[in-house]
């Protein structure tokens, strides 16, 4: 059974499947109701994280299609995060074929399409913000048409430089139309996401649930985190920060934040992809533009992350 969670959202989710964007995937099939997939280059090319996610929707078997978009940055060049999800985009893991490919190879017309003829969509981006700054440069009106964007992205430090997360250093051009465009947003930054953790403990309870899916789940994590462990001087495991800009949506009672004006730089030597948020306490900064997570209830989100893992695992088996 579904998730009953106290909001059932309708959100397209945009991602880069990346081990992360996984479970943002089994999290926002249970708990929202998860109108359509679309993939942007990020993690790794295109065509493996769109792969990745046919992947999952068919291991899952979502009645859900999936649609490929940006192969590259509005401006910069591409650069992948091989060196934490493997070439693969999602490494440490024996993959089960996906059915068929990609429904459509036009993210961009399906974001469109699907907010216009459904008011009231959330757009959740959990990757490069590529494709959301394309739509919303083709279709101006669809700020009208959407409840907002929650996204996983920024931060008051980084991730790929000492300024930068990697969503937005990856495209930063996009993230500025996106941040800039006067839709509501919720930003899960790296300080909410690296509150929430896949521990060895959290790691054992999935692999102990042994299904199919759960197994290859608990796979990619052990991956995830001794990729994680070997790049940190202190963690006790990978960062699960993708599912938290759905259950931002979902469960919006495990978090605490604040509405802040973020902008973002896409110049600085030191500080491209920079979310700069301005967290002063003087009258004349400008007004906020978004609403950003400051603290999670890990362990009641871990429980939610659970839950969908586990139905996933029952779904798979039937
Ligand atoms: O910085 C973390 C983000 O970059 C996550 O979305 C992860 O999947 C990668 O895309
Ligand atoms: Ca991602």
């Amino acid at each position: 059974m579904p998730d009953d969670s106290p909001d059932r959202p309708r959100i397209l989710l945009d991602c880069d499947p990346g081990h992360d964007d996984v479970v943002a995937i089994v999290v926002a099939a249970h708990t929202a109701e998860l109108v359509g997939i679309t993939t942007v280059a990020g993690n790794a090319p295109l065509d493996r994280t769109t792969y990745n996610a046919c992947v999952i929707r068919d291991a899952m078997r979502l009645p859900v299609t999936v649609h490929s978009g940006a192969e590259r940055p509005l401006v910069a060049e591409p650069k992948f995060a091989a060196f934490i999800h493997g070439q693969s985009g999602l490494d440490g893991a024996e993959l089960p074929a996906p059915d068929r490919g990609a429904d459509s190879t036009d993210a961009v017309s399906f974001i469109i399409e699907t907010c216009r003829s459904s008011e009231g969509t959330w757009l959740v981006p959990t990757g490069p913000l590529t494709n959301i700054a394309l739509a919303l440069r083709a279709a101006p009106d669809l700020v009208g048409c959407i409840a907002g964007i929650s996204l996983m992205g920024g931060g008051t430090f980084g991730n790929r430089t000492p300024a930068a997360e990697y969503n937005i250093w990856a495209d930063p051009e996009a993230a500025a139309i996106v941040f800039e465009c006067g839709a509501q947003i919720t930003m899960a930054g790296l300080d909410v996401t690296h509150q929430f953790l896949v521990t060895p403990p959290r790691i054992d309870q999935v692999a102990a649930l042994d299904t199919p899916f759960t197994s290859i789940i608990a796979d990619l994590f052990r991956f995830f985190s001794r990729m994680y462990i070997a790049r940190h001087d202190h963690i006790a495991g990978a960062a699960l920060h993708d599912p938290l800009a759905v259950l931002a949506l979902t469960h919006p009672h495990l978090f605490r934040g604040t509405d802040r004006h973020v902008s973002i730089e896409t110049h600085g030597r030191h500080t491209a992809g920079m979310t700069v948020i301005d967290r002063r306490g003087i009258t004349d900064r400008e007004q906020s533009n978004v609403h950003v997570l400051e603290h999670v209830d890990a362990d009641a989100a871990w429980s939610v992350v659970f839950d969908a893992l586990a139905e996933a695992g029952r779904r798979s088996c039937r």
